[in-house]
Order: C-alpha cells, then sequence, then structure tokens
C-alpha cells in the first residue's frame, strides 16, 4: 500500500473518528467536536468520499483495505505558524537564557534575529532546502500535514526572496503540503538601524513584491509589530502595501509588551494575529469583531521560560483559538505538534478537544484552507493520521510520546514510507 496508495480505498477498524469541524471554531464551538466510535473512512482521488460508523457506511468490495487496528483516526495537523527554513544554530543564546538573561536581553546586545540573519545571508538556496528536510521530515512523523513558513531571516530583498525559494523547493522535495508568508518586516537589520521606513521603502519596492507574487513565492506578508522592531504605523504601513499586491496581512502581536497590534490585525481584516502574550480587552473585542484568527505558540513561551498567552480569556471571549510550533533557532527549537498540544492542555487550561481543533480546523482558517483542510468531512482533502491510541483524549495525555502510527496526505500513505 505505501509506495503505491491506490485511488481508492477505506481505512477500517476506527476506534474513534475524530472528524472534526470546518474552521474556524469560535469560543464553545471549539470544545464540541462529533466523534464516532466504530467508524471507517473512505478516501477516493485524494479526497474524503465519506466517514462515519462502520453499520452506516459500507465500503465497496473494490475498494483496498487499510486496517487501524482500534486506533484513534483524526485529522492532519496544520502548523500555521512557523520559520522552518533558517541556518545556524543558537544555543549559546539557550545558554544564557538558562542562566538568567531574557529573550529582548540577548537581541538588544546584539544576538537573537541578527544572528540567524547573518548565517542565512551566507547560506544558499540548497543550503537552506538540504537544513529544512530533516525538520519537515520529523514534523510529519508527529503528524503536521500542513506547514507555513516564514522569511525574516534574508532582510534584504534578494536574501528574504532566497528564502521563500527554499520553501517553493522544499514543497516539491517532501510530502506536506507548506505556505510562504513574506516577513521582511521581521526586524530592521543592522545597516537600517533607526530608519525603519527606509528599509521598508526597500522591501516594498513593488518591484520585489511583484517577483515574489508572480512567482507564486507567498500568500501572505506578516510583521513582528513591537516596539524594537515596527511599530503600529510602520507594520500598518508594510501589511498594506503587502495587501495591495495580494498578500494577506497576518501579524506577530503584543508578544513582548502590549503595543496595538491586536487592533491594527482587526483594521486591516488579518487572517490571523499571532503570538498575543500581553493581549488586552480592547485587542479581544476588536478582534472578536473582526473574525481575526488567535494564533497561540504555547511552545515559545514554554521554550523561553515566560507567561503563556490567555487562552482560556480568549475562547471565553468567543475568539477562535489556533495553535502552531512557532519553530525557530530562537524562541521555540520545537517542532513537535502533539507536544504544543500537550503544553497547551497542561499549562493554558485548554481541554485536549480544544488543542486538537486549535491545531486542526482552525489554523487551517488561519491559513485560509477551511474549504478542504482540518476536517474529515466529506468532500475535504484526504489528510490524516492513524493514531496508536484508542480515542484522541490520550494524545495530548501522553505527553512526549509520538502517537502518530501512519501519515496520510492527499490520499497517500506517506509515513511510514
Ligand atoms: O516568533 N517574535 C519574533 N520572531 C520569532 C523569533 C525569531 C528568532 O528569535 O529567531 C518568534 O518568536
Ligand atoms: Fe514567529
Amino acid at each position: 500500500m505505501k509506495d503505491n496508495t491506490p485511488l481508492a480505498w477505506a481505512v477500517r477498524n476506527i476506534s474513534e473518528l475524530f472528524i472534526g469541524r470546518r474552521g474556524p471554531a469560535a469560543g464553545r464551538e471549539m470544545g464540541e467536536a462529533p466523534v464516532v466510535r466504530d467508524a471507517v473512512v473512505l478516501i477516493r482521488d485524494g479526497i474524503i468520499e465519506a466517514s462515519g460508523a462502520a453499520d452506516v457506511v459500507a465500503i465497496p468490495d473494490e475498494y483496498d483495505v487499510v486496517d487501524a487496528e482500534g486506533g484513534c483516526v483524526v485529522p492532519g495537523l496544520v502548523d500555521c505558524h512557523t520559520h522552518t527554513v533558517f541556518a545556524g544554530s543558537r544555543e549559546a543564546e539557550f545558554v544564557q537564557r538558562c542562566e538568567g538573561r531574557s529573550y529582548a536581553q540577548i537581541a538588544e546586545s546584539g544576538g537573537g534575529i541578527k544572528m540567524t540573519v547573518k548565517s542565512v545571508r551566507n547560506a544558499s538556496v540548497e543550503d537552506l532546502v538540504e537544513s529544512a528536510l530533516p525538520r519537515l521530515r520529523r514534523m510529519l512523523e508527529a503528524g503536521t500535514t500542513t506547514a507555513e513558513i516564514k522569511s525574516g531571516y534574508g532582510l534584504t530583498p534578494d536574501d528574504e526572496i532566497k528564502m521563500l525559494h527554499a520553501v517553493h523547493r522544499l514543497a516539491k522535495r517532501q510530502p506536506m503540503e507548506l505556505i510562504g508568508t513574506y516577513l521582511a518586516a521581521h526586524t530592521v537589520p543592522g545597516e537600517f538601524a533607526g530608519r525603519p521606513n527606509e528599509y521598508l521603502d526597500l522591501v516594498l519596492d513593488p518591484a520585489v513584491l511583484k517577483r515574489i507574487t508572480d512567482n507564486g513565492l507567498a500568500e501572505f506578508a506578516d510583521v513582528f509589530c513591537e516596539r524594537t522592531a515596527f511599530d503600529v504605523d510602520a507594520s500598518r504601513r508594510f501589511l498594506t502595501v503587502c495587501r495591495e499586491h495580494g498578500l494577506i496581512p497576518r501579524l506577530h502581536a503584543d508578544q513582548i509588551t502590549q503595543c496595538g497590534a491586536s487592533r491594527l490585525a482587526a483594521e486591516l481584516g488579518a487572517a490571523s494575529a499571532d503570538h498575543l502574550e500581553c493581549i488586552d480587552d480592547d485587542g479581544i473585542a476588536a478582534m472578536r469583531s473582526a473574525g481575526t484568527v488567535a494564533v497561540l505558540l504555547p511552545a515559545c513561551s514554554f521554550f523561553l521560560g515566560v507567561e503563556q498567552a490567555p487562552a482560556r480569556r480568549l475562547i471565553d471571549a468567543g475568539l477562535a483559538v489556533a495553535l502552531a510550533t512557532d519553530l525557530n533557532p530562537g524562541s521555540s527549537l520545537i517542532e513537535s505538534m502533539p507536544l504544543v498540544m500537550s503544553i497547551a492542555c497542561t499549562q493554558m487550561h485548554m481541554t485536549p478537544t480544544e488543542a486538537l481543533i486549535a491545531s486542526t480546523a482552525n489554523s487551517a482558517a488561519a491559513i485560509r484552507r477551511s474549504d478542504r483542510l482540518g476536517a474529515l468531512l466529506p468532500g475535504m482533502q484526504a489528510d490524516l493520521l492513524i493514531l496508536d491510541v484508542p480515542n484522541h483524549l490520550q494524545w495530548a495525555y501522553h505527553v512526549g510520546r509520538n502517537c502518530v502510527r501512519t501519515v496520510i496526505k492527499r490520499g497517500n500513505i506517506v509515513h511510514p514510507g
């Protein structure tokens, strides 16, 4: 089966089928997801043909069959916020943080993002591709079937485009579906210190944006909206010009301080505002009115040893909360979405059901793919996982163990492969 998955086949002997929901699921909806016991799934041409109870959904005689052996089946995980393409390593900063220095102190003394920028500028597209491949393999093995990947470590037009070319090549070199995001406004590079608008002139040059969009290198634009990076006015400018060129806005918002970034996300109709550790009530209200997805990054706060975003407050206020790894070499060298779900449950008071909806339906909504990703409903893409636990509650509960037995992407078995 695995080398040559047939066009029409079925998964049977599923103890619990977590169908999930079409995103975004807001507030209380996040905890209400249908499950079916003793279920089957029919797959045809990479699409879910039918899913439901074994005594209701019949498997046609000509279909090949895979036995889930009493495991749970869930939608493939969507990691909607990553910096998976990078070069170099920053373990020296990790040691400094273990000794008590903060992420901000390290960044202010010349470390942080700027360290990775140096390494990325010295790397070729192929270097970036080769170093990202094993990360993507591990993410897939842990259940991620779709990932967004940002630029943001090049900080010149050519180096940013080089990173996006790496994402584009990676999409063809391994099974996971990848989406590129233009994060040229990640930080002001050293050569433009104190002159953020001059730097933005460079990366907002229409010819640069045209190179990105003409070649389909990115769908989203992102900014680190923070006093130490780009303030609200500079962020608005970056995202507005990008949007005029067809890139959908997203933001790193209210991570280290509250500076109005989540309100800006709502004002611009951003697909998501991400981080939100320091969000205030005005930001929450604005995002709720605008329908902005709140992407939380529990692995980042865990890795930095700082307070988590107020997940419970956001869900109880009626927002659609998504989860992602924020995989990057500085603040979250964490590739595993299941670990993110476990941290969300143990540290942020999300339930396992909410955490799974946040990692499927709502993370698909954050990258505007709710039409085909994030649930196992007929007509949606056949991205699914067979787990070796009998129900989805046991997944987040068994912290740090890989419970994924089989990964299916677009109807093909891609792991084990
Ligand atoms: O999402 N907040 C800014 N950017 C990344 C960190 C990147 C880095 O330290 O290399 C983040 O946490
Ligand atoms: Fe990030």
